[in-house]
């Protein structure tokens, strides 16, 4: 335990030596091992001249909120907004859910347009369920009312490769993306990475150009934990070395340079109490509707002519319980007009729980509530060269990225909800932005200098920090391997 808190303190050290020489470095890094890619692999016809396609990766960490990279040292998101474009309030979509919400980053639609509006949800014109933990997923019919841009990328003659981004293993309007992963929970980040390198650095006609990676933490420590204990400042540290793993696996690869890459979320997550439930069966009978989806928006199918009578038997029962029939769902919230989104909408107000009875085990942390709720948000930070650099942008909204996504990839982007004007300024000016770059040879010298000064000062100051972090650390460590808290305690 003590060597691991001893690497951990040195990983703090690199990163913030990493973080001080990274105007030099990977300028050194791209370079060099750009031409010894090109002198390797060069048999299919001279690549060195050869214009590069834009390159784009989508990377999200479910359930990441947006201020989580400020209550932790986070120096690789540190990094990346200073090497790149940072959005501070995104607005996703209403549930803010996991599948709602990933397929609206890769389609730029609202739920009600996209189909799927739920992680559970239920089509009366299909007469069937569907269930993020069941085979139902891979039946195309339900992610067809729209086209992600995995498909239209290839429609357009570009390739993608997805790891695990939910929807990316089925077959949609008759198209996998060009390399996929079938979706498994227990593949490991690296391994996930080491995929995704493997087919953007693929020889020229079979490397893909747009690709999708998606890693199920912190959500799930999120619900577990719950978002407001301090045992999550582990998890967040864990998800920011993750990501220098990525950047410096694209380094090694020669792609850090030449390939945008997004890092967002789908939802954030808020804390729970045992005190905020709501009971249904307190106030309806079960036999009167069917529980469709789950809280903290829960969908319900009232039986055959039983709608009017489980309405009013919920109106009004609790002061944390909004109760809309389908047609009265505000409409900001561009959640009714789909078939999927059942006669019965109830809604928790934050922190507030919506169950049948209590018998069943609780969660502490859940996302789903309103998109208008700042905990609900995700973070979003790019780089790359088609992103500005150390630009802080105050608001978007998550379907704004497709059209974003669109303009990087050279692609006409499909009917949607998002506007590329609303992100425009996210983007660096000019056609083919040039690398971060021009540095000469004096400010280089001047810059490693400046930075030793700084280091020598941080070393010594980083040393007193890191050391009165180590006892918390040691605490939190154990507390983590607590059976108790190792349980799944999903709804
Ligand atoms: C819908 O499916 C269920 C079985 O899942 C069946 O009992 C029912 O009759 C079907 N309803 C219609 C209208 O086909
Ligand atoms: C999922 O991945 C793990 C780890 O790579 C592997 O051991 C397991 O066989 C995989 N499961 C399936 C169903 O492919
Ligand atoms: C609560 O619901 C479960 C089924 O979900 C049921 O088995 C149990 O009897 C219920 N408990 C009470 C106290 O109603
Ligand atoms: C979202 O975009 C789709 C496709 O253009 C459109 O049909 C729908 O009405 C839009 N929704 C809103 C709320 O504008
Ligand atoms: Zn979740």
């Amino acid at each position: 335990m003590r060597s691991r808190l001893l690497s951990r303190a040195h990983c703090y050290l690199f990163c913030l030596w990493a973080l001080l020489a990274s105007p030099v470095r990977p300028q050194h890094a791209g370079h060099n091992r750009r031409k010894d890619h090109g002198g390797g692999g060069g048999g299919g016809g001279g690549g060195e001249g050869a214009v590069d396609r834009p390159k784009l990766l989508l990377l999200s960490f479910d359930g990441f909120r947006w201020d989580y990279v400020d209550r932790v040292p986070t120096p690789n998101f540190r990094a990346l907004k200073r090497e790149g474009v940072k959005v501070k309030v995104v607005e996703n979509a209403y549930i803010t859910k996991t599948f709602p919400n990933h397929y609206s980053l890769v389609t730029g639609l609202y739920a009600e347009t996209h189909g799927i509006v739920a992680n559970e949800m239920f089509d009366p014109a299909l007469n069937r369920s569907f269930s993020m933990e069941t085979d139902s997923v891979y039946d195309p019919r339900w992610w067809e009312e729209a086209v992600p841009l995995w498909v239209t990328n290839q429609r357009a003659g570009g390739r993608s490769g997805a790891a695990m981004w939910p929807g990316s293993d089925v077959k949609i309007h008759g198209v996998y993306p060009t390399r996929y992963l079938p979706y498994n929970a227990s593949v490991p980040f690296a391994a996930r990475v080491a995929q995704l390198v493997r087919w953007f650095t693929a020889p020229d006609p079979e490397a893909v150009d747009f690709g999708v990676l998606y890693w199920e933490e912190p959500d799930e420590s999120g619900h577990n934990l719950g978002p407001e204990s301090s045992l999550m400042d582990v998890v967040i540290v864990d998800i920011d070395e993750k990501l220098g793993f990525l950047c410096n696996e694209l380094k090694k690869a020669g792609l850090y340079e030449r390939l945008n890459l997004i890092v967002t979320s789908d939802h954030g997550m808020t804390q729970l109490s045992a005190d905020k439930i709501i009971e249904l069966d307190q106030y309806v009978s079960r036999e009167l509707y069917t529980w469709v989806d789950k809280s903290p928006v829960v969908a319900l199918l009232p039986k055959d002519g039983r709608l009017e009578e489980v309405y009013s038997a919920l109106l009004g029962v609790n002061p944390h319980l909004s109760v809309y029939k389908k047609e009265d769902i505000p409409e900001h919230l561009h959640y009714s007009h789909n078939a999927r989104i059942m006669p019965l909408l109830l809604e928790a107000q934050e922190g507030w729980t919506i169950v049948q009875n209590r018998s069943g085990p609780m969660m502490l942390g859940n996302h789903g509530y309103s998109n208008t709720l700042p905990s609900m948000h995700p973070v979003f930070l790019a780089r790359g060269p088609a992103f500005r650099q150390d630009y802080v942008k105050e608001t978007m909204r998550s379907v704004d990225l497709y059209p974003l996504m669109c303009h990087i990839l050279g692609l006409r982007p499909l009917p949607n909800n998002g506007s590329l004007a609303r992100v425009q300024d996210l983007l660096s000016a000019g056609p083919s932005p040039s690398p971060p770059g021009g540095y000469g040879y004096a400010p280089a010298v001047g810059s490693v200098l400046g930075a030793l000064m700084v280091l020598g000062f941080l070393l010594v100051f980083v040393r007193q920090v890191t050391l009165k972090q180590l006892r918390p650390l040691a605490v939190r460590s154990r507390e983590m391997s607590q059976p108790l808290l190792q349980e799944d305690l999903h709804l």
